[in-house]
C-alpha cells in the first residue's frame, strides 16, 4: 500500500532577502536560488525520502522546467509515470522571499498546476482509491479537489488535507477528509476565528475527522469531537521555513502508514518540519529518514536544538543536542 499525492509540481525561484521588502519598495537579495518544490510535490518527495511508497498525480508543462521536476521525482523513488505534461503551458512556478529569521512570503504562478481538471481526476481515481493514503492541497484547482473528494469511496484511503494556500472550503466534501492541516494562519483564514479551539470546532463541526494545526515553532495540536491535545516541538535555529510544513504531511503521512499512532505521527511530522527550517529550498532541505531518527531518539518528548554551519546545513559532528 501506498501513499498518493495530488497536488501542485513547482520550480521556486527564491530570494534571501535581510528583511521582506514594503510596498513599492526595492531590496536588494542577499542570495538568490532556484530549487524544485510545490506542495503537492514537496510533500511526496517528504513522504519518499521517509521510506513510504509515494505515487505523484498533476501536471508539469512541456518545457524543460517540466522535464527537470520530473526527473527530480524520479529521482527521489516517486513514482510520477500518472503526471501528464499540459501542452503549450509553463509548468508552476512559485517566487519566494526568505527573511533573515527564515520567514517568507510566496507568490505562485500555478501554470500547468491549472490543468489538473474533472477529466484528469477522472482517469487517475482508480489509482487513488487503491492507496493507503491520499494527500491534497490546495495549489491545484478546488474544482478538482472537490471532485477527489466526492468520488473517493469509503470505506477508502485515509484523506489528510492541507488547506493551502488558504481559500473558503465550503464547497467541498469535508466529511471526506479525516485529516485537515492547516497552520495557524490558515486556521483562521478559514475560520475567522483566533482562538484554535473555537476555529476547529468550527471545522469539526463541517464534517473534517480532527484538525492538526501546525504551529510552527509551537508544535501542533489535535483537535477532534473526542478532545484535543498537543505536541511539543523540536527547537532549531530557522534558516528557511519553506517547505517545513509540507514535510510534517509527508512525515504525518509516512509515520501513519508505518501503522504508528497519531501522537507519535505528529512528532515525526514536528521533527521533519524542524530539520526543514535548518535547510534552504524546499525539496533539498527534506529530512532522510537517519535523520528524522536522531532528532526522534535524541529527545524523548523534550525539544532539541539542531546546530547549522553558514550554509545551513547540519554540519555533520552529530550537533542534535537534547536540551
Ligand atoms: O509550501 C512550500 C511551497 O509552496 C513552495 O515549494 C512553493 O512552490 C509554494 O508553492
Amino acid at each position: 500500500m501506498s501513499i498518493a499525492v495530488l497536488g501542485s509540481i513547482n520550480m521556486d525561484l527564491v530570494a534571501e532577502v535581510k528583511r521582506l521588502p514594503a510596498v513599492g519598495e526595492t531590496v536588494q537579495a542577499v542570495r538568490m536560488e532556484s530549487y524544485p518544490g510545490g506542495k503537492g510535490a514537496n510533500q511526496a518527495v517528504a513522504a519518499a525520502r521517509l521510506g513510504s511508497t509515494v505515487r505523484m498525480f498533476g501536471k508539469v508543462g512541456d518545457d524543460d522546467t517540466g522535464d527537470l521536476l520530473l526527473e527530480r521525482l524520479r529521482s527521489e523513488g516517486v513514482e510520477e509515470s500518472c503526471v501528464t505534461r499540459q501542452a503549450r503551458c509553463t509548468t508552476g512556478r512559485a517566487c519566494i522571499w526568505v527573511g533573515e529569521q527564515g520567514e517568507n512570503a510566496i507568490v505562485f504562478g500555478p501554470g500547468a498546476n491549472a490543468g489538473v481538471d474533472a477529466g484528469y481526476v477522472d482517469a487517475v481515481l482508480p489509482q487513488l482509491e487503491h492507496a493507503r493514503l491520499v494527500l491534497l492541497q490546495l495549489e491545484v484547482p478546488i474544482s478538482a479537489v472537490k471532485r477527489v473528494l466526492r468520488r473517493l469511496p469509503r470505506p477508502g484511503p485515509t484523506v489528510i488535507l492541507d488547506p493551502a494556500p488558504a481559500v473558503p472550503l465550503e464547497e467541498l466534501h469535508l466529511a471526506r477528509v479525516d485529516i485537515l492541516t492547516p497552520n495557524q494562519g490558515e486556521l483562521a483564514t478559514l475560520t475567522g476565528k483566533r482562538d484554535q479551539g473555537v476555529a476547529a470546532k468550527q471545522m469539526l463541526d463541517q464534517g473534517v475527522g480532527c484538525v492538526i494545526c501546525k504551529n510552527g515553532a509551537e508544535g501542533c495540536r489535535m483537535f477532534s469531537n473526542e478532545g484535543a491535545f498537543g505536541v511539543p516541538p523540536f527547537r532549531v535555529d530557522a534558516v528557511d521555513t519553506t517547505a517545513a510544513g509540507d514535510a510534517f504531511n509527508g512525515a504525518l503521512a509516512a509515520a501513519l502508514l508505518l501503522g504508528l499512532e497519531l501522537p507519535e505521527a505528529m512528532r515525526w511530522g514536528n521533527a521533519a518540519g524542524a530539520l526543514t527550517a535548518t535547510r534552504r529550498g524546499a525539496q533539498p532541505s527534506l529530512p532522510r529518514r537517519d535523520e528524522l531518527n536522531t532528532v526522534l531518539d535524541g529527545s524523548r518528548w523534550v525539544d532539541a536544538r539542531i546546530y547549522c554551519d553558514d550554509a545551513g546545513y547540519p554540519d555533520g559532528t552529530g550537533n542534535t543536542v537534547s536540551r
